[in-house]
């Protein structure tokens, strides 16, 4: 039995098929190399001692996937595949709708088609938009602010009424916090094009010196340092919670949407002060007008994770600051 994973060349998705071969699992990746290289596959193969399977294509072929469906035997899958940035998604609200949300239905009837019924999805805390309550449980209430989250959110919909339709289908929606940091080994980790939109990548970028500074967007919120707070993640851990959710197709039918995260806010002067003494490398920043659409605090209710799938983050901030450096120090313009 095969789990198929789409995305699995990007930055998680390569991440937790890392964890799938440590435990034997075999994975075919499907992905259309839009945001990923095939090198990715040569690090994969060197950490974990095997290659997975790899089918060029897009998940808007439903050719290409009803034949992946019929060669192989696939058991579940895990659905990486998506466009991921907030800003893009609203100068280009169709491309994400056509990719994220067309793209997922046609996965979606592709395994409705060969009767495979289990699906992880990669979801994000994204869905609670500006939240309701602090720290974020999976019941509070949904609402986007961009086109990205709207798909996240549509997605998730389209998912819970199949389960609704059909109780064979089991869906594990993983709502991610913030995931960085790379692979303990520095050969796979995040690859940003251009200009990093994300804390951590924009650090260890200024840290090698790619970048001047880092602009800090914002010192007036309502925190405890005015900067704002956030859940991040270790991406293995995030990955290791993805080879849980695979245990539990057997015992949770239905939609289960589940959060991702530490349970644990850092400011982003906090993440700059961690990573300068860790690494012991200075980074310049200087405090810049708050970002359009960001709120002042995200952070997790991850009790969910621990009691459905007996899983809890278990790296803590060093260690993310670590493995970020590392992966970045060894690799400093990414995979090329
Ligand atoms: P990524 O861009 O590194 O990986 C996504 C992969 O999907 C890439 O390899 C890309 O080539 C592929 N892809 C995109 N569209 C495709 C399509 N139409 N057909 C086939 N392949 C396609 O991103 P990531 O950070 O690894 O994120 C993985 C998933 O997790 C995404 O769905 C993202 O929205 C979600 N997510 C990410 C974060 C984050 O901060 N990184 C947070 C929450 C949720
Ligand atoms: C973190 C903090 C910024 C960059 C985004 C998406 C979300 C999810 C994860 C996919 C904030 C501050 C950032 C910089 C800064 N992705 N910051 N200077 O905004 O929490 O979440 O990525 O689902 O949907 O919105 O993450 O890393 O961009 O920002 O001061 O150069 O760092 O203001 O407080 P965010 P981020």
């Amino acid at each position: 039995m095969t789990i198929l994973v789409t995305g699995g060349t990007g930055y998680i998705g390569s991440h937790t098929v890392v964890e799938l071969h440590k435990l034997g699992q075999d994975v075919v990746i499907l992905d259309n190399l839009s945001n990923s290289k095939l090198i990715v596959l040569d690090r994969i193969e060197q950490i974990s001692g095997k290659r997975p399977l790899f089918i060029e294509a897009d998940i808007r072929d439903a050719a290409a996937l009803d034949s992946v469906f019929s060669e192989h035997d696939i058991k579940a899958v895990i659905h990486f595949a998506g466009l991921k940035a907030v800003g893009e998604s609203v100068a280009e609200p169709l491309r994400y709708y056509d990719n994220n949300v067309a793209g997922s239905l046609r996965l979606l009837e592709a395994m409705s088609k060969a009767k495979v019924k289990n699906v992880i999805f990669s979801s994000s805390a994204t869905v609670y938009g500006s939240p309701e309550r602090l720290p974020i449980d999976e019941d509070c209430a949904l609402r986007t602010t961009n086109p990205y989250g709207a798909n996240k959110l549509q997605i998730e919909q389209m998912m819970g009424d199949l389960c609704v339709s059909d109780a064979d289908w089991s869906v594990v929606a993983l709502r991610y916090f913030n995931p960085v940091g790379a692979h303990e080994s520095g050969l796979i980790g995040e690859d940003p094009k251009g200009i990093p939109n994300n804390l951590m990548p924009f650090i260890t970028q200024v840290a090698s010196g790619l970048r001047a500074e880092l602009s800090v967007f914002g010192d007036d919120y309502d925190t405890p340092d005015g900067s704002g707070v956030r859940d991040y993640i270790h991406v293995v851990d995030l990955a290791l919670g993805h080879v849980k959710a695979l245990g539990l197709f057997t015992k949770a039918i239905g939609f289960n949407p589940i959060n991702l995260g530490t349970g644990n806010g850092y400011s982003v002067l906090e993440m700059v002060k961690s990573f300068e003494r860790v690494n012991e490398i200075k980074i310049p920043f200087n405090i810049s007008p708050r970002r359009p659409g960001d709120i002042a605090s995200c952070y997790a209710q991850p009790n969910k994770a621990l009691t459905m799938m007996d899983w809890q983050a278990s790296k803590g901030l060093d260690q993310m600051m670590k493995d970020a450096w590392h992966w970045q120090s060894n690799n400093p313009n990414g995979y090329e």
